[in-house]
């Protein structure tokens, strides 16, 4: 499951790295409005996705439920090309629209999401 500390265990990946990344390999993977917790080394580590809304890209096995049930849309596909888990995962993209009903965090099978409601 998703560490709900990764706040405070993991280090946020700066805009510079993230710049890198994009340029290289794989640019779908990292969007431009959403925080990335590292370790992140693709394909196989993507690191923690979101800050109030967050997905765990190795954890995610694209079940979907997520981005199907949630009632103000905060989920967009994006593909993860050679990810041992799955190929595809779940950007919290709209995250500031969030109303906290942690549909997701209950329906996702391997709880790889973390809501902060507090
Ligand atoms: Fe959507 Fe509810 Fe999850 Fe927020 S807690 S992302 S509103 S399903
Ligand atoms: Fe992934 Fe869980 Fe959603 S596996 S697609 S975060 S329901």
């Amino acid at each position: 499951a998703i560490d709900p500390n990764f706040d405070q265990n993991r280090e946020q990946v700066s805009e510079e790295k993230l710049d890198e990344l994009r340029s290289s390999a794989d640019q779908t993977t990292f969007g431009d409005d959403v925080a990335v917790w590292g370790p992140v080394e693709p394909p196989e580590k993507l690191g923690i996705h979101g800050t109030h809304v967050a997905v765990d890209y190795d954890i995610c096995l694209a079940d979907g439920a997520c981005l199907e049930n949630c009632p103000v849309d905060v989920f967009t596909w994006v593909d993860t090309p050679d990810h041992p888990v799955s190929e595809l995962k779940v950007e919290p993209t709209n995250e500031d629209q969030c109303i906290d009903c942690m549909l997701c965090v209950d329906i996702c099978p391997v709880d790889a999401i973390d809501v902060d409601a507090s």
